[in-house]
């Protein structure tokens, strides 16, 4: 798809992976919006930027994706593309710690029902354009889940489960749904998990932006198309890979 003179709308733009698909896209003459809960860190990655602009909001909370939505539709008038990105993640051993109900509640929170809710809301925006995209951020996890952030795994296999039947649904409208799966990568998210490991942001904004342009909707950005072969020739193995790191 072309992504210039597109108005885009990225959730947790404000650090991370989302930070760095917002500068690429704005290098790329897109109006960006970023949103997240900080409007300090918000504002903080704006003024890094040409052409991006802040919107605070929480994303798990129902009145403020109600005010977000109606901002952009008076502010801006349209939307092109909506990437579901903000996480949420709980790094610990589900046989050594309990409270796990709570814990994968705000897990699926906002990894799931927040951009169920989100992408409702905003599908008739996008349906009006002649062009547009929805690209939700999972992970390698949701092909083969990572013990020591079991409750995560299963909500980012849940949304790809989603993704893929969204894509379905909409094949035959202009709307593209793309899925980012990014594999470990060095962000603040990822502290817990040995993030400093894993890949810089910047690698995984530009595998995006190559795929927006290859209109190639499932993205298996570094290690996980390793890791999702080997899913399919050896469940076991694929397994036993992803949990050498030990539990948390
Ligand atoms: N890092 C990895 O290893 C890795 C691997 C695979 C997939 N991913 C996925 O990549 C995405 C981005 O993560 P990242 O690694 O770039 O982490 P990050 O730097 O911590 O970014 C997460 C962003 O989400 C925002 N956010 C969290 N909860 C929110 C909420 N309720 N409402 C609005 N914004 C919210 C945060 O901002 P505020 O705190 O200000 O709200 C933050 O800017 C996530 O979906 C994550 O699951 C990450």
């Amino acid at each position: 798809m072309n992504i210039t003179n597109k108005t885009v709308l990225i959730t947790g733009g404000g650090s991370g992976i989302g930070f760095e698909i917002a500068k690429l896209l704005s290098e790329k003459g897109n109006k960006v919006i970023i949103t997240g809960r900080s409007e300090a860190r918000l504002q903080k990655a704006a003024a890094q930027l040409n052409n991006v602009s802040v919107i605070a909001a929480d994303i798990t909370n129902e009145t403020a994706v109600e005010k977000l939505v109606t901002q952009i539709k008076q502010e801006y008038g349209k939307l092109d593309i909506l990437i579901n990105n903000a996480g949420n993640a709980y790094a610990y051993n589900l046989a050594k710690e309990g409270n796990t109900f709570q814990k994968a509640k705000e897990e699926f929170e906002t990894n799931l029902f927040s951009i169920l809710r989100l992408t409702d809301k905003l599908l008739p925006v996008l349906s009006a354009q002649t062009e547009g995209a929805i690209v939700n951020v999972s992970s390698v996890v949701a092909f083969v889940p990572a013990g020591d952030i079991s409750t995560y795994s299963a909500s980012k296999a849940a949304l790809h489960s989603y993704t893929q039947s969204l894509r379905h649904a909409l094949q035959k409208t202009a709307i593209k749904v793309f899925e980012l799966m990014p594999p470990l990568v060095n962000t603040e998210f990822s502290k817990d998990i040995g993030g400093e490991n894993g890949i810089h942001p910047n690698v995984v904004a530009e595998g995006l932006i190559d795929a927006l342009e290859k209109d190639e909707y499932e993205i298996h950005i570094g290690n996980t198309a390793y890791v999702y072969q080997l899913s399919l020739s050896s469940p076991a193995e694929a397994f036993n890979l992803m949990n050498q790191r030990g539990e948390a």
